[in-house]
């Protein structure tokens, strides 16, 4: 069989994916309209024309304004599903969703308008589609700790709709160090961590992501590979990475696909998945990812294999899930 269908056909979990990043321009500008939403673009190409990005920076500032049509519960619902439903066509069986609620409470949208639109989202993909979905939610890293604890203050009437809590956002300058008080206070309320570190920033960032945070996961993580400590270190307590090839590639973390280093993390032991991150400004979904780093990077069926095992045990899923997908 061909490397592209086993890779699209395998069972497979996603565990980084901003949900809001898989908001399409054509669902963007009928939520603009719907909403009656003034948009920068005068058409949908005219918004796919804007995707030129140069750096994480210029990529999150289109990123915000797009989010800026979700409104109503019902639109952050339907970009959910429009996700999962791609993710159950893809042979996704796990996914753990991040979501920005600053962004969103920041317009004067109610926390519990964004909460309860995708974990409704979530529920139904269950019943209906089959895949186990999850939410984290992200705190934004360029906003202030008090305001991240306020966040968590708002989203705790429903700490039943979220299992962890994430941070993301512009990375360089904002070291995980600045949370510090609010991860603890989340590690005790028992939420599981994670945080973006090692994707702009250094590797001296993912080492205070584990030991100032203490996050379970790190998000990106490849700027590990120029720490020979670090790696050691990840491989032997086996902290998943969740790593964004088609992100990288558009964000130029890596100037080409080639280059990307996700062979030599695996080939260290380390427990790397591959996630597509913000699929719709990004160039493609979770098989997109697989297939095109396949293809660039020369990795085979043994590797594929290996990333589909490590998303499942990388994956916040209870035990008994992750036996029947491993
Ligand atoms: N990095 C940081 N923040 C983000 C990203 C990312 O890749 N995507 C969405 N928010
Ligand atoms: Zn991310």
């Amino acid at each position: 069989e061909r490397l592209p269908e086993l890779l699209a056909a395998m069972p497979k979990a996603e565990l980084h994916i901003h949900i809001e990043g898989s908001l399409e321009p054509e669902l963007i500008f009928a939520l603009a309209q719907r909403n009656g939403v003034a948009l920068a673009y005068p058409d949908v190409q005219a918004l796919r024309d804007a995707y030129a990005f140069t750096n994480l920076q210029s990529f999150l500032d289109i990123y915000y304004a797009g989010a800026s049509v979700l409104i109503e519960e019902q639109d952050f619902y339907d970009m959910a599903w429009a996700y999962l439903r791609k993710a159950a066509e893809e042979n996704v069986r796990r996914t753990e969703l991040f979501f920005d609620p600053q962004t969103h409470t920041a317009r004067g949208v109610a926390m519990a308008t964004v909460i309860n639109g995708l974990h409704r989202a979530c529920e139904d993909a269950r019943e209906k589609l089959g895949v186990d979905a999850a939410l984290i939610l992200c705190f934004l890293r360029h906003l202030s700790e008090d305001a991240a604890f306020e966040t968590l203050e708002q989203a705790l009437p429903l700490r039943d709709k979220f299992i962890g809590v994430g941070l993301d956002s512009s990375e360089l300058g904002h070291p995980p160090e600045k949370f510090v008080r609010v991860f603890a206070r989340c590690r005790q309320l028992g939420f599981r961590l994670v945080a973006h570190a090692g994707e702009e920033g250094p590797a001296a960032y993912v080492w205070s992501a584990l030991d100032a945070l203490h996050v379970e996961r790190i998000d990106h993580g490849v700027q590990s590979i120029h720490d020979a400590d670090l790696m050691r270190r990840l491989a032997q307590e086996g902290i998943p990475l969740t790593v964004c090839p088609l992100s990288n590639l558009k964000l130029r973390v890596f100037e080409d696909l080639r280059q990307h280093n996700l062979g030599q993390l695996l080939e260290a032991g380390l427990v790397a998945t591959i996630n597509s991150d913000d699929p719709a400004y990004f160039g493609g979904y979770l098989n997109q990812n697989f297939i095109e780093t396949f293809d660039a990077t020369g990795l085979g069926a043994r590797q594929a294999w290996q990333l589909a095992t490590n998303s499942f045990t990388g994956s916040f899923a209870d035990a008994q899930a992750k036996r029947r997908w491993c």
